[in-house]
């Protein structure tokens, strides 16, 4: 399998001779496993066909900011949310110049505007272009803001200079972009992820639940296991694989979950409750399908064990997290339950926002601990699971040295 299975990689070409190489890139970052979406610049379209990179990457080519067709389909924002990483290559000084002002007035340079995660450019021009003074701002600028640098190489060019402006080879543009992946921060470290809704039997054919998805526990747990994390997942009932090198536990009900969590906690050094546990389960689940009669029902409930509370307040307590699912006055509310239940750290959303949350493929979270406060604007799932991971494990390596 190759290290960019299961990532989005948004290739950006701009106007440069290079372009013609950008479809050998597609080829190099599928080779790896990569899922790519092209957006071309009006400028690349002079240098190669859209029907090119179109039939390379096996998905349209985005080119209009304004295109309602586009827009209905996949949006520009959509499409940012989308990307794990965007690579743009080539990278021209003008494309630069642009991504360095902060325009957005076509779709390449408004897509890395929205976009969170990590940035990687593959310059391409005449060597005096590059060493332009302008160019060197333009890129310390855009280095300053987080943008990763491949290349360029030096070499003869297609304007007949010979210096530093060369685009560098596809093969190792693809390979630079998946080392943005390779991480090792939680090698040896091991964590346990509780995800997913839990049900609570009222007879035989009945339940009681919720409409977790379990998504954002499994994008913890693919996540962590990237990360180098000997992970653990134990999930009520969803319809999700299992990420690879992830070990899972599969529970039914809130008091199955508590004690599958409990047994993991001795060798757990990070435990994440992701589940949506029911609180309350009915008080005998009956034996026999219950028959309709009356007009009204009465369920007797009691309550289910708190497991991320059982699990912080354990003589061998893991470094604990929980979330909070608010609908308002989120940062308050969560910061309760992270002192009521002891935890190290709390991810609050707010669920009463239909664009995250419950059931979405999206969400936007803030984290909060006794010190720390930290925003995480709305991602897909997948994205935001890898920017939790990296603050979880920074925040519970500060705590173990
Ligand atoms: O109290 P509340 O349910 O809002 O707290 C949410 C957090 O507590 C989540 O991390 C959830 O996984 C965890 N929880 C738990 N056991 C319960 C209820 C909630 O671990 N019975």
């Amino acid at each position: 399998m190759g290290q960019l299975f299961n990532r989005n990689v948004l290739l950006g070409i701009s106007g440069g001779i290079a372009a013609y190489k950008s479809a050998q890139l597609v080829r190099d970052l599928q080779e790896l496993g990569a899922t790519v979406r092209v957006i071309m610049t009006a400028g690349a379209t002079e240098f190669i066909t859209p029907l090119t990179l179109q039939a390379l990457s096996g998905n349209p080519v985005h080119q209009h900011l304004l295109d309602a067709e586009a827009e209905a389909g996949m949006g520009h924002i959509e499409l940012a949310r989308w990307a794990d990483v965007i690579l743009i290559a080539p990278a021209t000084a003008n494309c630069m110049a642009r991504l360095a002002s902060g325009a957005a007035d076509d779709l390449l340079t408004t897509v890395c505007l929205a976009n969170t995660g990590p940035k990687l450019l593959a310059p391409a021009m005449n060597q005096a272009m590059w060493r332009d003074p302008a160019t060197t701002a333009n890129l310390n600028l855009l280095q300053e803001r987080g943008f990763q640098l491949v290349g360029p190489a030096e070499g003869t060019q297609a304007c007949g200079d010979v210096g530093p402006g060369r685009m560098e080879e596809p093969a190792a543009i693809a390979q630079r972009t998946s080392a943005l992946f390779d991480s090792d921060v939680l090698d040896g470290i091991s964590i346990v992820i509780t995800a997913g809704p839990t049900r609570e039997a009222i007879d035989p054919v009945r339940y009681i639940s919720n409409h977790s998805s379990g998504k954002m526990g499994f994008a913890l747990a693919r996540a962590a296991a990237d990360a180098g994390a000997r992970t653990t997942l134990i999930s009520g009932p969803v319809n999700l694989d299992t990420p690879d090198h992830v070990q899972r536990t599969d529970v039914v009900t809130a008091q199955q979950m508590h004690d599958a969590s409990l047994a993991a906690v001795a060798d757990c050094d990070i435990f994440i409750a992701c589940a949506a546990v029911a609180d309350y389960r009915p008080a005998e689940a009956l034996g026999q399908k219950l028959k309709k009669s009356a007009d009204t029902l009465q369920l007797e409930m009691v309550r289910n064990p708190d497991i991320v509370s059982a699990v912080a307040n354990h003589p061998e307590r893991p470094f604990t997290v929980g979330f909070a699912a608010e609908t308002q006055d989120v940062a308050a509310y969560a910061q309760g339950k992270l002192e009521a239940k002891k935890l190290d750290l709390i991810i609050a959303n707010d669920v009463s926002d239909t664009a995250a949350g419950f059931n979405s493929e999206n969400n936007a979270v803030v984290v909060i601990g006794t010190d720390y406060y930290q925003e995480l604007g709305l991602a897909s799932k997948q994205q935001l699971g890898r920017q939790l991971v990296a603050l979880i494990a920074e925040q519970y390596l500060a705590t173990v040295v």
